[in-house]
């Protein structure tokens, strides 16, 4: 039976944590966060990192705009926010408007305002072994959580099902640079179960049911970055948790697993990035 790791508390903890330094700061680190359209999870995601920031005292300002924006509107639109000296971090939720190329819009923020870690410069420092001025929020989450549970990524092989520019890439480089085996799998890769079997460390960042039991090694340690609603509308994960529990030894639950840690990283990067101004 595995251990649960238990993303909530550890989130908390990093809470608690910020609160605590933000009381320390002499302003507000301001976090302005833009939506386009009214996706339902995206709905959810910006009030969940609203209602956090007014928690542990950063300053937020969510940017609803309209779904058929144009590219360029809304591209000024990040620039007015990349020149404002009161705000510190820009977020543009994802996924966008499909008549809006998301690449145009990351490259329209400013690196030292990104609060995500998307731009070419600060995926390009991650590439390079630099320190960024910002990690994607998600793979530091997850790594926070392995780390906190001492587990050891040096020479293990790592597994990372899903290839997002948001999660899998930048989690299998920053695996990488922590010195693991790291293989990248995807919805063409070939004999999944083969390879999965092979991991020390299995993360799952696809949003579909497709980690069972037989496709992972006993004591093996299963992250699952997935979460979407199931037929019956209830929350869950890519991974089939109750039976990968049973031969795991660690596995994280969803939710309360990754999901409060990126918004906790996101917390912490804005105020990285406050600092950094
Ligand atoms: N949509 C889903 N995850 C993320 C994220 O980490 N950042 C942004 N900007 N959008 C997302």
């Amino acid at each position: 039976m595995a251990i649960i790791i238990d993303g909530k508390g550890v989130a908390d903890k990093i809470t608690e944590q910020l609160k605590q330094k933000i009381s320390q700061l002499q302003d507000k680190p301001h976090l302005a966060v833009i939506q386009i359209g009214n996706n339902a999870a995206s709905t959810l995601y910006v009030n969940l990192k609203k209602k956090k920031a007014e928690e542990i005292g950063i300053k937020s300002t969510v940017i609803s705009l309209d779904e058929n924006i144009a590219e360029k509107e809304l591209i000024c639109k990040i620039e007015e926010l990349n020149n404002d000296n009161s705000v510190h971090a820009v977020l543009v939720q994802l996924p966008l408007p499909k008549h809006i190329n998301e690449n145009n819009i990351i490259k329209a923020i400013a690196p030292n305002k990104d609060v995500d870690g998307f731009t070419a410069q600060n995926t390009g420092d991650l590439f390079n072994g630099i320190k960024p001025k910002a990690y994607p929020c998600t793979p530091k989450g997850v790594l926070k959580l392995l780390k906190e549970y001492n587990i050891e990524i040096q020479g293990k092989h790592a597994v990372v099902v899903g290839r997002s520019n948001i999660v899998g890439k930048p989690l299998a480089i920053m695996l990488l640079n922590e010195h693991a085996t790291v293989t990248i799998c995807h919805s063409k890769t070939k004999n999944l179960p083969e390879i999965t079997k092979q991991a020390d460390i299995l993360i799952s960042a696809v949003g579909k049911k497709v980690i069972f039991k037989d496709m992972v090694k006993k004591d093996a340690v299963v992250i699952d970055v997935g979460i979407f609603k199931d037929e019956n509308n209830k929350t869950t994960g890519d991974v089939d948790f109750e039976n990968v529990k049973e031969i795991a030894a660690y596995i994280t639950p969803v939710p309360k697993g990754v999901g409060p840690m990126t918004i906790a990283c996101l917390m912490e990067n804005t105020i990285e990035l406050y600092e950094q101004q």
